[in-house]
């Protein structure tokens, strides 16, 4: 698969199928991906991958957790600015619109988006779970290099016949699974991914979001 392939034909899968991931399948995934580039080579991440009764038993205490904490606990980052501006608010609200219609469920329908929601904790039925942290001292240059391996992951995932979601909602839930994977304290939870074979029967993987133009994100001097 080229490049531009994987790059197209990557979307966030949101409905799994129960077909399992091996292990070597993960850690063929994690091997390319560890030429991921970094900032002087920090490589400043670090990755839980979680499967079977262990992943199990996370989501076990996840579903109790949401139903004491709706909205989980308090994220140990801002997930997103306080104040999200124009264009970045008019996008996000669109995204969630673009799904939420795909589902038939209306602005109105405010338990069936809970319910809707409440899949991400589920990681959307997916068969693993990769947990990625970094170490809590790094700066806004290393979380961007935490983002470049996030990408190589989906990207090798696609070519793989794999499918992902990324997944920073649990950064609500980051004690439990700090608990449930032993991470350091030293370590902080940026986000999970659900990895498995997209289930194609679902309407929900049907959502292709908009982009901006190159024209609205991009300027071209001197050519
Ligand atoms: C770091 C990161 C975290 C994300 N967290 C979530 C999440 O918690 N739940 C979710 O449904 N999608 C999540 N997404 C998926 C985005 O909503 C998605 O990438 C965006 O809408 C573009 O759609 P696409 O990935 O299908 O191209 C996340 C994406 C990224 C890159």
């Amino acid at each position: 698969m080229r490049v531009s392939q994987a790059i197209e034909k990557r979307i966030s899968c949101r409905a799994f199928s129960s077909k399992c991931v091996s292990l070597s399948q993960i850690k063929t995934i994690l091997e390319k991906a560890t030429r991921s580039p970094s900032g002087g080579n920090l490589q400043p991440w670090h990755l839980f991958a979680v499967s079977g009764n262990a992943l199990k038993n996370l989501l076990i205490e996840v579903e109790q957790e949401l139903k004491l904490f709706p909205k989980g606990h308090t994220a140990e980052y801002p997930v997103y600015p306080k104040e999200l501006a124009e264009p970045y608010k008019g996008r996000r609200f669109k995204c969630g619109e673009d799904l939420y219609s795909i589902l038939n469920i209306g602005r109105e329908q405010k338990e069936k988006r809970k319910e809707q929601f409440a899949k991400n904790f589920k990681l959307f039925d997916a068969p693993v779970g990769l947990f990625v942290f970094i170490d809590r001292n790094m700066g806004p240059p290393q979380w961007s290099d935490v983002g470049m391996y996030l990408q190589n992951i989906f990207l090798l995932a696609k070519e793989y016949g794999l499918d992902t979601c990324a997944l920073e909602s649990w950064a609500v839930f980051h004690e439990l699974v700090q608990k449930h994977v032993s991470a350091p304290r030293n370590l902080m939870l940026f986000c999970g991914i659900a990895m498995g074979y997209m289930d194609n029967n679902n309407r929900i993987n049907t959502l292709r979001t908009e982009r901006a133009s190159i024209a609205e994100i991009a300027d071209f001097i001197g050519f």
